[in-house]
């Protein structure tokens, strides 16, 4: 099979972790060996259940059994998308009610893009330095990493860059800008928190200017830093919000969520401003409304914080320099890029699942599951301390 994924299979990286996978549970994944692998990952923020969760299984079997796909996304009315988008607005504040389905979070952001250049009627986006909102070519636009970006050009013009929580590049934002996109709390970056206050000056701006606020929640969002949305933290509601990951628990989504009125510009003039085949899917809208209910009829969104305390109480270590994040978002800052590497690839060995961020060498990520319980979280510590003290020696 090894064989087989590397000739047959379009790889990413010369190097992958390449373990193969029999089935999941839980916080663990199991390999063909029978091997139990506690997963510290959750497939990079997206298993927020955790592996199969019955929940979640059980409306995709329900939801299959019915229907599957029967017409393009916003023809016909499919009951799914439909509770899933009216229970999600109930929960989100201001008049962040409409909300467009889509199938990645990539996707999302390029929905959202056009729907701020839309409403404007503006060209221009300001992103932020080192973020991350995908990789096809828009999303890859509002990157400012010119390595990776080079190979692919020409991508969309009118971009610029701001430095993320600085308050001077605020007057970069004018009167010609159409959006103003930042990830709530930056992901690849290392896991960079938002100043106080920061935010909130952001929106302040971009209102007094009419550009829109769009925040990518991709990561964060669905309950992974103690609220359901990062943004709720720090009094700031953006105009576009964008989500993906963890919403369905582990099927692919991502969807974009604005106020009726800025919405219904995707709709006319041109009208199929956005279309999609996929879009709101039944089967998946399906295991994002059982997501989304089991999310919040339980306690496991405030339970992040103090899973997350749990964590920074046990990962002390002279070669744990920082850790950075919040709730169940969190980084290991170490002390060089080797030991990160090390670190990595020793657990991976010992059956502890854990992962690099993109733009960060010298952090390792840890987003398990919210399932997860104080027994894993301690045994999945203990090996990473374990494995340090072996480095240090
Ligand atoms: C903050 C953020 N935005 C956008 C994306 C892109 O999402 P997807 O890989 O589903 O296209 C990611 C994925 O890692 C992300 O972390």
């Amino acid at each position: 099979m090894k064989k087989d994924f590397f000739t047959y299979q379009a790889q990413t990286t010369p190097h992958p972790l390449a373990l193969e996978i029999s089935h999941a549970k839980g916080s663990y994944i199991y390999d063909m060996q029978g091997n139990g692998h506690l997963d510290f990952v959750a497939g990079v923020s997206v298993c927020s259940l955790g592996h199969c969760h019955p929940k979640v299984v059980e409306a995709v079997i329900e939801q299959t059994r019915k229907y599957m796909h029967v017409m393009v996304y916003g023809e016909f009315i499919q009951q799914p998308a439909v509770v899933f988008s009216k229970y999600l607005a109930s929960l989100l504040p201001g008049n962040l009610e409409t909300t467009y389905l889509v199938n990645s979070g990539t996707e999302a952001i390029e929905g959202a893009i056009k729907l701020a250049r839309r409403y404007t009627g503006r060209s221009k986006l300001i992103a932020a330095k080192n973020a991350y909102h995908g990789n096809t070519l828009g999303s890859l636009s509002l990157m400012n990493f010119e390595e990776r970006k080079a190979p692919f050009r020409p991508l969309i013009p009118d971009i610029s860059f701001l430095e993320f929580n600085s308050e001077q590049d605020l007057c970069k934002i004018s009167k010609d800008t159409a959006a103003v996109i930042l990830e709530t709390i930056q992901g690849g970056a290392g896991f960079i928190m938002p100043k106080e206050g920061y935010l909130k000056k952001v929106k302040d701006r971009c209102a007094e200017m009419g550009a829109l606020l769009i925040l990518d929640e991709i990561q964060p969002g669905f309950g992974r830093t103690g609220n359901l949305f990062a943004f709720e933290h720090y009094q700031c509601v953006p105009d576009i919000l964008v989500m993906g990951k963890g919403m369905a628990s582990g099927l692919p989504v991502g969807g974009f969520t604005a106020s009726h009125e800025i919405m219904n510009s995707l709709s006319n003039s041109p009208k199929l401003g956005h279309i999609t085949t996929f879009g709101g899917n039944p089967v998946i809208a399906a295991a994002a409304l059982a997501t989304l209910k089991e999310l919040t009829n339980s306690n496991l969104i405030p339970e992040t914080l103090e899973k997350e305390k749990h964590f920074r109480s046990r990962l002390k270590h002279p070669y744990i320099k920082e850790i950075r994040g919040k709730g169940l978002m969190l980084s290991l800052i170490m002390k060089d890029e080797e030991i990160a590497n090390k670190l990595i690839l020793s657990c991976a060995k010992k059956n502890l699942i854990l992962f690099w961020l993109l733009f960060e060498p010298k952090a390792v990520r840890i987003s398990p599951p919210l399932t997860i319980n104080t027994e894993d979280i301690d045994l999945g510590c203990d090996i990473i301390l374990q494995t340090l003290n072996e480095l240090e020696q």
